[in-house]
């Protein structure tokens, strides 16, 4: 057995490309199903009053073709007069997206906690201490949120909506001032996600078990029920948008690197809820291009706010020494990670297809290096390596000088 342990790394490498590419199969049935939902709740119109619809109980319809056919959705004010035999549920797309992200949250992060969630440069923490603030966010944000729906602030959709809003900006700056900026981003996004599962495990599918336990005893279901699995299901609406930002944030060190990345996160997931607010009056058709406008305006303000400064005019230099220092420093920070064959605990091949061992591989990666390196500092990987500014400053002016 021993002599396969080396296949570990690379066993995992694959349980986390089947995992996330579940997690974005399931992610992508809940979100489009949720979508579909929203439109058509938008979008129905009430049939006239005293037609046959209106006197069956029906509050709103629509006609839409799709794929060859057309289709007839109806919606009750409350319930059908009686209970149809087969009634589809949609519970599992919402609860296998939450299982295989808590999946590959374990996977990606959890296994290899000193390299993907600390940061010493913002906290020396010990992987224990880490992971356990990363579970603790979603327990106490999913016990905040709910205790606040329940309490008199829940009544007024648009101020909860800033007060959530504002909490989980703080999560987010609680958690980039522990973590590395890329697990508190992705943390921020397990966050928005319990918390959407939540809702439709603790309040969505319960309230219509009620309503269906009801019409099976012939009783009128409580009205209840429907009103807070929809206060529920908006605040769900208005998450999309921002969790599917934070799922693809990882391939984004310029914003979860940032000094301030708890701030670039409040601009960019505003700029989401303004998107969708924009959708959500459309369906119903009042267009206000405000909304999307506010929402390229934000993504703008934060584009300029975080461009990287101008480099410095490039000082003369022995090309030739340049390069062999460069080299040297490549190969003491980064070889360990990014070589055909990496030392690192952890790492199965070089990461992203990166190999840095021969200084022509160095030249031709030279503008990735320059980048990640000196522009974004998210190289070496949570600066694992211990590696100098005046490092830094040596592949800045090595890059400058036309990395030759
Ligand atoms: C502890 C391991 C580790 C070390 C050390 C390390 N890297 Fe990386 N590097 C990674 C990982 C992991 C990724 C993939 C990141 C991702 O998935 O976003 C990566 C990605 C990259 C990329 C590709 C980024 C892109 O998307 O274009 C470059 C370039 C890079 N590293 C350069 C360096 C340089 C230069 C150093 C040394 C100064 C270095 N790395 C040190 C782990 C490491």
């Amino acid at each position: 057995m021993d002599s396969f342990t080396y296949l570990i790394p690379y066993g995992l490498e694959w349980l986390n490309l089947i995992v996330r590419w579940l997690h974005v199969i399931t992610g992508i049935a809940w979100i489009g199903a949720s979508f579909y939902f929203v439109w058509l709740d938008n979008s129905i119109r009430p049939p006239a009053s005293g037609s046959e619809l209106a006197k069956k109980g029906v509050s709103g319809e629509l006609w839409a073709v799709h794929g060859g056919g057309f289709y007839n959705p109806q919606k009750y004010l409350v319930a059908p007069a009686e209970l149809p035999k087969d009634l589809h549920w949609f519970k599992w797309e919402a609860y296998s997206t939450w299982l295989s992200g808590i999946a590959l949250l374990t996977i990606a992060y959890y296994f290899n906690a000193q390299a993907m969630m600390v940061d010493k440069s913002v906290a020396d923490l010990s992987s224990l201490q880490a992971v356990g603030i990363g579970i603790a966010t979603l327990v106490v944000g999913w016990t905040v949120y709910d205790l606040l729906c329940r309490s008199p602030l829940g009544k007024h959709d648009f101020w909860f909506g800033v007060v959530v809003f504002v909490l989980i900006v703080a999560a987010a700056y609680g958690l980039t001032h522990v973590l590395s900026g890329r697990a508190a981003y992705i943390h921020v996004g397990a966050l928005i996600g319990t918390i959407m599962v939540g809702n439709v495990l603790m309040l969505i599918i319960p309230g219509q078990r009620k309503m269906v336990e009801a019409m099976s005893a012939g009783r009128l279901p409580d009205p209840v029920h429907g009103q807070k699995a929809k206060q529920r299901s908006v605040h769900n609406n208005y998450f999309t948008l921002p969790v599917l930002f934070i799922m693809i944030s990882n391939h984004y060190a310029m914003t979860y690197q940032n000094a301030r990345a708890w701030l670039v996160l409040a601009f960019i997931m505003a700029a989401g809820v303004s998107i969708r607010h924009f959708f959500n009056l459309r369906h119903k058709g009042r267009v206000e291009w405000r909304y999307p406008l506010l929402g390229v305006a934000l993504l703008l303000a934060v584009a300029v706010a975080i461009a990287p400064p101008r480099p410095p005019v490039a000082v003369a230099a022995d090309p030739v020494a340049q390069m062999q220092t460069v080299t040297a420093i490549v190969a003491q920070r980064c070889v360990s990670c990014h070589a055909a064959q990496p030392t690192q605990p952890g790492f199965a091949t070089a990461p992203a297809g990166v190999v840095l061992e021969q200084p022509e591989q160095i030249r031709q990666n030279a503008e990735r290096i320059y980048k990640q390196v000196v522009q974004l500092k998210a190289m070496p990987l949570a600066n694992l390596t211990n590696m100098t500014d005046a490092e830094r400053a040596q592949i800045a002016r090595w890059f400058e000088a036309g990395a030759k």
